[in-house]
């Protein structure tokens, strides 16, 4: 039986009483789509030209109600403390001291910056391949020769022939059941998500949305750094799991709440 699967209906049914209370609660239902719709996009006006302030309250009644952001069961179903054998990497979001004290790895979020921190990238990147099952495990033989490989300098070299560029093309490598070159096979979207090429040792250095960014004058957006595997965004998207835990890829990255929570983040989180 699927772990999350169970406790994410278990965890709706139990406590979908808060879900009447808060705007945007149903909000997932109408918001299936990759990009912010319409109706998203007016709501987040209104913060803006308002300058609302969004108080601590409203950020714990998110941390406590199922789909606050996308289908999913609430935060607080499995983050419940710091202790790393009581909820996962002793992150407590039951509390405002908590949601900035972080995991056992340090803060998720600094205050001010919603784009720093860990929280936005979990919040929104799926992990790859797309679709994988939020329970595969973290440490698969290719996920380690990916690290090992980034941390030794991500040079052409054996290990990235013999074993990393192979396991691109394996449906099977990353716990999921379609290779990463069905989806990342050249520098052109489409067919090609973000425009990034894993198919070559070139393409993977060259990084994402190459010929997006050229057209406004930047850099691709790089996936690999050099010696740097736990900023390399190659590897955390494989090993990273988009929250809440089990949500779905098919989830938008821009739910109303998501960006309220990033408000609160960048007016500072404070606890009040
Ligand atoms: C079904 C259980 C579950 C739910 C619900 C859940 N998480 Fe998680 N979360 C996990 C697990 C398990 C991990 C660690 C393993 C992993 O990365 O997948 C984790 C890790 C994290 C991390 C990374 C912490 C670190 O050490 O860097 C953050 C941040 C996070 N969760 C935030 C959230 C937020 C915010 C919510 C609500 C939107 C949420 N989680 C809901 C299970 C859950
Ligand atoms: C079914 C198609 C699909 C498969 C298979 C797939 N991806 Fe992706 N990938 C996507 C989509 C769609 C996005 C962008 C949306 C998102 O972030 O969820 C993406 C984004 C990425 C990014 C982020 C690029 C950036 O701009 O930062 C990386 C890195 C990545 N994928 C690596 C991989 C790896 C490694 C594999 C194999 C383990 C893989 N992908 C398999 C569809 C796929």
């Amino acid at each position: 039986m699927n772990f999350v699967r169970k406790t994410k209906f278990g965890a709706m049914a139990a406590i979908s009483a808060f879900g009447c209370i808060v705007a945007f609660g149903n909000m997932a239902l109408a918001d299936e789509g990759e990009d912010m719709d319409d109706v998203d996009a007016a709501v987040m006006h209104v913060l803006e030209d308002y300058d609302i302030a969004i108080g601590y309250d409203y950020i714990a009644t998110l941390m406590r109600l199922p789909n606050a952001f996308g289908e999913g069961a609430a935060c607080v179903v499995c983050h419940t403390s710091n202790d790393p054998k009581k909820s996962p990497n002793g992150l407590d979001l039951t509390s405002c001291e908590g949601i900035k004290k972080g995991s056992v790895h340090g803060p998720m979020i600094v205050p001010g910056k919603h784009y720093e921190g860990t929280f936005r990238r979990r919040m929104r990147d799926n992990r790859m391949p797309l679709g994988v099952r939020f329970d595969v495990p973290k440490d698969m033989p290719a996920m380690q020769h990916m690290k090992q490989w980034i941390a030794n300098g991500a040079k052409n070299d054996e290990l990235f022939k013999t074993k990393v560029l192979p396991s691109f093309k394996d449906p099977n490598a990353y716990g999921g059941e379609q290779s990463c070159v069905e989806c990342h096979m050249s520098n052109q979207e489409p067919p090609s998500f973000h425009e990034l090429d894993l198919t070559s040792h070139k393409g993977v250095m060259l990084g994402a949305d190459a010929v997006a960014k050229a057209a406004e004058g930047l850099p691709p957006v790089k996936v690999v750094i050099p010696g740097k595997p736990m900023e390399s965004r190659l590897y955390l998207r494989v090993t990273e799991n988009r929250m809440p835990g089990g949500i779905g890829a098919d989830q938008s990255r821009d739910h109303p709440n998501m960006h309220v929570m990033f408000r609160w983040i960048d007016q500072g989180a404070k606890c009040n």
